[in-house]
Order: C-alpha cells, then structure tokens, then sequence
C-alpha cells in the first residue's frame, strides 16, 4: 500500500468485527512501527498489547470506576481547562458527528455515558495497544511517541486493519498497571484499538474534516 493511501485511508473505527488478528500481524505492525524517529535515538515507548480475558478485565474495572463516579486521573493532560477557538468549535463538530452517527440525541445521558464507556471495551477490537513511556523523561519524548503510534496505525493499515487511538484508555492509568502489574514509572500515554472494522456500522460511516493547507501555513521567502 502506498503511504499516501494509508494516510488517507485511515480513520478512527469504533465498531469492531468479531475476527480475531494473528499475533504475527500484530509482531509485525510493531516491528515496523519500532522505526519511528526519535529524538538522540532514546525509543521511549513501551507497549502492553492486551487481548482476551485481559482485555475484558480491563474494560469491565474502567467501567466500574467511571459508573462509581471516580475521578479520571490521566498521567497526561490532553485538553486544556478552557477551550477557546478554533479548537472549541472543531471538538464540538467531532462530537456532534460522532453522536450524529450513533443515533444519540443531546437528552439522552445515559446513551451517552454508554457511548463513552464503549471507548473502556475498544469499540469491540480483539486487541488493545497500550503505550506508555517512561516518566521520568521530558515531555519532548511525546513526540516520539506520537509518531510511535501513527506508525503502528499506518502499518495497521497496510495489513488491512483499522484502528481508533484513544487518550480515554488512560483516564484510569493505576487500574492499568495494577492489572498489568507495571511499575509506576511505567506512564499511560494512550490505547490503540486493533481490528478488523466493521464497515456496515454507522459509526464508522462518518469522516472528520481538515483545516486546508493555507489555514495552517505561513510562507516566507
Ligand atoms: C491522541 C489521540 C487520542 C484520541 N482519543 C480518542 C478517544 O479516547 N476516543 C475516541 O473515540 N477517539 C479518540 N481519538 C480519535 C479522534 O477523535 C480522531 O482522530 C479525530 O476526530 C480525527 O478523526 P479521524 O481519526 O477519523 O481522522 C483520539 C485521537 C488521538 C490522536
């Protein structure tokens, strides 16, 4: 597959296939994924890949904790506490879409609260990509790590798998290494959905826009 196909071929896929994926795809996806970038070389991820009974597990305690109303305590801050624009108004089209296409109005709580819990089971993937990195580094090492995992979503492409990354899988981070039994250092930046997508599903019919080119970029000559 061409990179560009993979790039532009991907979405984020929040409903699964019942289809398991060979542990040897998902070997392979991280083995291409390895050769990322990254600043003097330091490879600062660190991955859990869970499946089966784990997963589950997993899903069902962070489940648990957001019904019980236990506070997220992600290791990372991804949003800011006041949002302001452009990113107000993208956010709020993300999630208008996103509802739109689950059939679930703004009066509907608790279909919500479903919709959101669903992110804790990963849209029904057979497989979690959990990625962390050391702690004790700085926070140029998440740029690493970003480009980390848009390399495993590209080759997840490539393989024919879709994928959805997602920062709601480390709202519980301590239920995670509990589970896993990982040392604290050991710091939750994301989850990434692995699976064959379903595409009858309409959720994963929609597609997010992107700002053009001159919106962005500034020339100087
Ligand atoms: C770091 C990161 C965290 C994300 N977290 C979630 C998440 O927790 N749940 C979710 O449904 N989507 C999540 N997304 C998906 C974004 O909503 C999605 O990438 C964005 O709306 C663009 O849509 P697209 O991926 O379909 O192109 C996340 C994406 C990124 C890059």
């Amino acid at each position: 597959m061409e990179v560009q196909d993979a790039i532009k071929g991907r979405y984020s896929c929040r409903a699964y296939l019942d289809k398991p994926v060979a542990r040897e795809t998902i070997s392979q996806i991280l083995d291409t994924a390895r050769c990322a970038p990254s600043s003097t070389n330091m490879q600062p991820w660190q991955v859990a890949v869970v499946q089966g009974e784990t997963l589950k597990r997993m899903g069902e305690q962070m489940i648990a904790a957001r019904q019980e109303g236990d506070k997220e305590k992600p290791d990372y801050d991804y949003y800011p506490y006041e949002w302001f624009e452009p990113y107000r108004s993208r956010r709020k089209a993300t999630g208008l879409a996103l509802y739109k296409a689950l059939g679930i109005g703004k009066d509907q709580p608790d279909a919500r609260m479903q919709a959101w819990c669903n992110n804790y089971l990963l849209f029904g993937a057979p497989v979690g990509v959990l990625v962390f990195l050391d702690g004790r580094l700085a926070e140029g090492s998440l740029a690493d790590i970003g480009i980390f995992v848009q390399n495993l979503v590209l080759t997840a492409r490539d393989q024919g798998l879709d994928s959805c990354i997602q920062a709601s899988l480390g709202e519980y981070p301590d239920i995670v290494r509990e589970l896993l039994g990982l040392e604290p250092e050991m710091t939750l930046f994301c989850g990434v959905a692995l699976g064959y997508g379903d595409p009858e599903a309409a959720v994963n019919q929609f597609r997010t826009p992107r700002a053009a080119v001159e919106e962005f970029t500034r020339w100087y000559d």
